[in-house]
């Protein structure tokens, strides 16, 4: 094999170390972040312990005006989470995204669907509130769920933007799949990475009247 002086061949002689030395968490994904539905970058080396490849692609309404973004990163992967996600911090600010993690090399180099944005309301309410510098927020404006947003949330911790770090609180509605999130975990979004120190996620409480309004439906 004759190896040529290339860009490239820092990473190739990395990635020789590694296999060498059996390292088990040697990984390469694409890095990026961009606006639209994909992005393209460069093929990076994880950083120890990120044994995963992800991409996130996500679609934000915030005051009726919509925007997709997409991110492709490296991640531990007991921390990634494959799917769609659908959350509602507040009546004006809602997100959906789609994630996918993979272990291979390079792996995250495709695209993935845009998720869908569905708007119409289930009936469910969580309490909603968003926050920064600090850990909590009292949640006393709720919020409508939608579309299959059947919990509610409560996250707290640190968020990552760059080398910008703060406190965060936010509590809304959430799908269910939200309820991956640990605490101590990362999570991604497109534009930011959250630190969990806490991370409650309960079914949304039964609108009174429904349990009543079920009840005489079944009797009809
Ligand atoms: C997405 O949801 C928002 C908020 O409910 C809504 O204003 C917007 O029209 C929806 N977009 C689509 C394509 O359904
Ligand atoms: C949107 O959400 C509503 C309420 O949960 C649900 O009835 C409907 O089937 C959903 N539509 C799609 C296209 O998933
Ligand atoms: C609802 O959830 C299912 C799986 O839980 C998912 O496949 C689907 O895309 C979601 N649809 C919407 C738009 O809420």
């Amino acid at each position: 094999m004759r190896i040529t002086r290339s860009p490239q061949l820092g990473l190739l002689a990395l990635s020789l170390l590694c296999t060498l030395l059996s390292l088990a968490q040697c990984l390469t994904c694409e890095v990026c972040k961009h606006s639209g539905p994909s992005c393209k970058g460069k093929l990076k080396l994880c950083e120890a312990g990120k044994d995963a490849c992800l991409i996130v692609v996500g679609l934000s309404t915030t005051g009726g005006i919509e925007s997709v973004d997409t991110s492709k990163s490296c991640m531990k992967y007991k921390h990634c989470y494959s799917g769609f996600i659908s959350t509602s911090l507040g009546q004006e600010e809602h997100m959906v995204s789609n994630s996918y993690c993979c272990q291979e090399d390079g792996c995250n180099k495709g695209s993935i669907p845009t998720p869908k944005n569905n708007s119409t309301r289930n009936g469910l309410r969580c309490p909603a509130c968003k926050a920064t510098f600090r850990e909590h927020c009292s949640g006393k404006e709720p919020v409508q769920c939608v579309g299959n947003e059947t919990h509610c949330v409560y996250f707290a911790g640190t968020v990552y933007a760059g080398i910008v770090r703060t406190k965060f609180a936010a509590r809304g509605c959430a799908s269910e799949s939200a309820c991956n999130a640990q605490v101590g975990g990362e999570v991604p979004s497109v534009t930011y990475t959250y630190e969990l120190r806490r991370a409650d996620c309960v079914p949304a409480p039964q609108p009174p009247g429904w349990a009543e309004k079920k009840l005489t439906l079944s009797v009809h």
